[in-house]
């Protein structure tokens, strides 16, 4: 039988990934802010009650990570407010709601990965209100929510580091990039794909990790970043990278200065191989058009 999935911010990095790589047997709606503003509690219930999905992918979220300091309402309208709305939705016709989280929802002071149920402690406003969002599905969905925490999303397209490095660098041919935050760079289609995975796979519930396979500081993503680009013939010549501290780089929110995740019991669940950050970076750099 086909799969009715709904895939809510449509117009995003990860609402694009996921249109592109539909698998067979599902009819997929996916609708942009336009079409539904997932803080709109009865836009929503009406959306669902309509179009009656089997499962909904929430990809919209208010992602502005230092805005969300000086506007903490809206943060928390579209990161745990609106996953409420489409969890209680679902429940009206016993959907299960897909919902991304973040390695913001940690403090980054563990210097081992971070396990599913590890302690949270997010840093600031994007992070506490993703957080609320997980607590807000889990409530109200139970065993049919399920929460994918990622982290250092990128893709050929959209706002991403990926896009702002290449363009600094060929403007400036030359970049200073924090290297004491470190993380897991996770590209955009392998996230879709191990979505698409977890929709297939009605029987599971809970907190998951995915981000791509290894670990880098922003520098090291950054200098892979320049090599893969002038290797594609993305950049001329490669550009000057200088490692900063994150103390001389100030911004209104705080990073974890750790945040890599244990993916392990993904791995598990799904079959999944893990590639690394650094082939995925590759692939995706083959796409880039500057
Ligand atoms: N990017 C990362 O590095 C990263 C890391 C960890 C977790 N995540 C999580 O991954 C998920 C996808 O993020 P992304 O990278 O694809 O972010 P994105 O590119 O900023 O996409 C978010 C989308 O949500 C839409 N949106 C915002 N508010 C909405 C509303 N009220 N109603 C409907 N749509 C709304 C946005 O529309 P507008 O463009 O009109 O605002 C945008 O199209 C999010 O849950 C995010 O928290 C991302």
């Amino acid at each position: 039988m086909t799969m009715k999935v709904l895939v809510t911010g449509a117009n995003g990095q990860l609402g694009r990934a996921l249109q592109d790589a539909v698998p067979d047997a599902m009819q997929v709606r996916a609708v942009s802010r336009n079409e539904l503003d997932v803080t709109d509690r009865a836009a929503v219930h009406a959306m669902v009650e309509t179009w009656r999905p089997d499962v909904i992918i929430n990809a919209a979220a208010y992602t502005a990570v230092d805005k969300a300091e000086s506007e903490p309402e809206l943060a928390e309208q579209g990161n745990a407010i609106a996953p409420r709305n489409l969890a209680l939705a679902a429940n009206e016709i016993q959907a299960r709601v897909i919902h991304i989280s973040t390695d913001f929802v940690f403090d980054g002071r563990s210097s081992s990965p971070y396990q599913p149920d590890s302690k949270t402690a997010p840093l600031g406003v994007y992070g506490r209100t993703k957080l609320a969002g997980e607590k807000a599905v889990q409530e109200v969905a139970g065993q049919r929510a399920l929460i994918v925490r990622t982290a250092w999303v990128y893709d050929a397209v959209g706002k991403n580091f990926l896009r702002t490095m290449l363009r600094l660098m060929q403007e400036r041919g030359a970049v200073r990039v924090v290297a004491d935050q470190i993380g897991t760079p996770t590209s955009a289609a392998s996230l879709a794909s191990v979505l698409w995975q977890f929709v297939l796979h009605s029987e599971l519930s809970g907190v998951f990790h995915w981000t791509d396979a290894g670990v880098a500081s922003w520098y090291d993503f950054a200098v892979a970043i320049a090599e893969e680009a002038v290797a594609a013939g993305v950049l001329k010549s490669m550009p000057a990278i200088t490692p900063i501290a994150t103390q001389d780089y100030p911004t209104p929110a705080q990073r974890p200065a750790y945040s890599v995740l244990d993916k392990s019991a993904t791995y598990a669940a799904l079959g999944v191989r893990p590639v690394h950050w650094r082939e995925q970076l590759r692939a995706v750099m083959a796409k880039v058009v500057l």
